[in-house]
């Protein structure tokens, strides 16, 4: 026998009884991304390497070890998308949107791909929702994405979720607040964990992610960002707080948050589950008003969020189902097959679900298949060109012509 394939680790198929959850998920924040008037936007699945390493940042995780590359037949450097934002910002460049109204609010759903080791709520291709709004630095951005991950949460009805807050403040106070951090850590280097320790000079503020308890010790006294904020960006953090308590968005402040990606300036924030295990964020995101003008655009402020649609899904847990008709037509004489086939066609072109069986069983094996799609319905067809309608819960029946079927109220 000939050995079977299996999907590559840390990937999964989405089965037909799992889509229609992941649907919900994806449709339910397109419908609030777009009743916002945020338009949605595709990029492509793989770009140039170096959009990834001058966007996401040389010295995250991502790039450093989680991307997916590859050279293609004529020598260049691709790689699989490992986040939407750099894509949608070099979109931004190219297609000269900056010469649009600002800001220009996108959104987009779709794969993304990271090489990590594989576990609940963390894979290899996974699925992210998010949007971005791009052309402003008002606090009123920050408050309106933020706004919109609160709605997908609550119209979703996801269990447990917390949102935390904290603001990176601008390249400038992160700089100089970097090397004052930068010196506590050379300080106590023998305390910290080893990744820590080499990756002081690169990124230093990853030690409040750690997990080592050595490290955490150390965090615990650090010395803050929250801290060192210039007035501009504390003013403007502060208008993002007020705005969330006027729109009676709960929030916590939290000054150790940090995140994966290089980019961030001022606001970040996470949505954290606690009904998810280790991968607990089900989605974050702040604001990155350097990026666009390191992609080769112009000076242009922009904030957005990414959330997991596998993660939503494990803290949601919702029930699988899949499709069933709403009418099932058999046959009983052979004679009748094409009418039943012709039939099923005009209904589907009439936009009604309609069954068949086509595995060509006789009466009794349809009727099984009726029952086994879940069918409400099914119509026998006569010889003498009627048809038996029978409400397939209650046993009801009752002698119709076939033609008026798409007429009837089928529920
Ligand atoms: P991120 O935090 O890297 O941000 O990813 C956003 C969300 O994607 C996470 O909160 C998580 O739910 C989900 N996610 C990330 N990695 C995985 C994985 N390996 N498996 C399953 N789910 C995962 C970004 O990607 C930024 N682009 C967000 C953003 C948009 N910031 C500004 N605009």
């Amino acid at each position: 026998m000939a050995e079977k394939f299996k999907a590559s680790k840390g990937t999964a198929d989405i089965l037909p009884d799992a889509m229609a959850g992941h649907r919900l998920v994806v449709e339910t924040a397109r419908a609030i991304w777009e009743r916002a008037g945020y338009g949605t936007i595709e990029t492509p699945i793989f770009e140039d390497t170096g959009l990834f390493q001058r966007g996401v940042g040389d010295s995250t995780d991502i790039v450093r070890k989680e991307m997916f590359t590859f050279e293609d037949q004529g020598g260049r450097s691709l790689t699989l998308r490992p986040e939407g934002t750099a894509p949608v910002c070099r979109a931004f460049v190219e297609h000269g949107m900056s010469r649009l109204p600002q800001p220009v609010k996108l959104g987009y759903a779709g794969s993304f791909f990271r090489h990590e080791k594989p576990q609940a709520g963390r894979y290899r291709q996974f699925h992210q929702i998010g949007v971005e709004a791009i052309g402003t630095e008002s606090p009123l951005a920050d408050f309106e994405v933020i706004a919109l991950l609160d709605e997908l949460v609550s119209e979703l009805g996801i269990p447990g979720v917390t949102l935390r807050i904290g603001s990176l403040g601008s390249l400038d106070a992160r700089r100089s607040y970097l090397e004052v951090l930068k010196g506590y850590l050379r300080e106590r280097s023998g305390e910290l964990s080893e990744d820590v320790r080499e990756r002081i000079e690169i990124n230093p503020l990853r030690a409040f992610d750690s997990d080592h308890e050595g490290t955490a010790v150390v965090m615990e006294g650090a010395p803050r960002l929250i801290d060192h904020l210039d007035g501009a960006d504390r003013e403007h953090f502060d208008e993002v707080q007020a705005l969330l308590r006027a729109g009676g968005i709960e929030f916590e402040l939290d000054t150790t948050l940090v995140r994966g990606l290089d980019y961030y300036t001022r606001t970040i924030f996470s949505f954290v589950c606690d009904r998810l295990g280790a991968q607990s964020e089900i989605g974050g995101g702040g604001r990155y008003d350097g990026l666009i003008s390191q992609l080769g655009g112009p000076e242009t402020p922009a904030v957005g969020w990414a959330a997991g649609v596998e993660r939503i899904l494990l803290a949601l847990d919702p029930e699988t189902e899949t499709p069933s008709p709403d009418v099932f037509i058999a046959w009983a004489d052979e004679g009748d097959r094409e009418r039943a086939v012709v039939l099923v066609r005009e209904l589907r072109l009439k936009g009604l679900s309609a069954g068949i069986d086509i595995a060509g069983r006789n009466l009794k094996g349809q009727l099984k298949q009726a029952d086994r799609t879940g069918a409400r319905w099914t119509l026998i067809l006569n010889t003498d060109g009627s048809g038996e309608l029978k409400r397939m819960e209650t046993g009801e029946q009752q002698t119709i012509d076939p033609g008026d079927l798409a007429g009837l109220d089928l529920n």
